[in-house]
């Protein structure tokens, strides 16, 4: 078989990168288990500091994605709550702000949520321990320390990943919120190492769902990049 003309791969690439986006209403059916595999053994092909691919990941379905969405929504009820990377509003820039405020009103938007309707929110927040209805989720821990670089290793696995389920036909959401219950995590699914960076819920959208219809906007090339020459 021929390599495909650089334009092609290039279309193909333009179509794959800008067409994922975040799914947050999933159909129960599975996915094929050959598919999943698939997925997975690409996701891997992800470049990593010195090869070291500082990455363990925990696929998750059928009955035991039950009761982890179970234990996820006890933990959420009882505040029980386990972090292993901290989080804090304060990381953010205002520019961050100004972003996050935007998608946010496009997506409680969509949800039919007002701004200030902050008891729906959290109700929201709440049933998304369910994977958004997705049959599957998969939770990215970070072996070795555990430390930033090798955090930002695992970041380069998660959007291969996302990448790679794209490309296969599978929809995905990753969610940092499901890394806020990292002991009941580990405790559902017998993980003793690594620590948990972020959880990607994966199945087949439902296209009926608005939510769905949300479309995040970027910042434009120069506000994030410089050329220099
Ligand atoms: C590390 C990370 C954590 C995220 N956490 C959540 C989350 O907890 N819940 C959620 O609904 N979406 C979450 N998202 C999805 C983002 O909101 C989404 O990627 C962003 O708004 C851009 O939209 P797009 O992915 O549709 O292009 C997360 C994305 C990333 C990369």
């Amino acid at each position: 078989m021929s390599e495909p003309a650089f334009t092609e791969l290039s279309d193909y690439a333009e179509k794959l990168i800008r067409g994922r986006h975040a799914t947050r209403a999933f159909r129960p059916d599975p996915v094929p288990e050959e598919t999943v595999r698939a997925v997975f053994s690409l996701a891997g092909s992800a470049p990593s500091n010195s090869n070291a691919q500082p990455w363990r990941v925990e696929v998750v379905g059928g009955a035991r994605r039950e009761r982890l969405a179970h234990a996820l929504q006890a933990a959420h009820a009882e505040q029980r709550t386990s972090i292993d990377f901290p989080y804090s509003e304060d990381m953010y820039a205002p520019v961050h702000h100004e972003r996050r405020a935007a998608f946010g009103a496009g997506l409680y938007g969509a949800l039919g949520i007002g701004a200030d309707d902050h008891a729906a929110r959290a109700a929201y927040d709440a049933e998304s321990l369910r994977f958004y209805g997705a049959p599957h989720a998969a939770f990215l821990f970070v072996t070795g320390d555990g430390g930033p670089r090798l955090a930002a290793d695992v970041g380069a696995y998660m959007q291969t990943l996302l990448l790679a389920m794209a490309a296969y036909g599978v929809d995905s959401c990753p969610q940092g919120l499901l890394s806020f219950y990292a002991d009941t995590v580990r405790e559902e699914l017998g993980v003793t190492g690594g620590r948990l960076l972020v959880g990607v819920s994966f199945g087949y959208a439902d296209e009926s769902a608005p939510v769905n219809r949300v479309v995040t906007g970027r910042a434009g090339l120069g506000a994030t990049t410089a050329f220099h020459s």
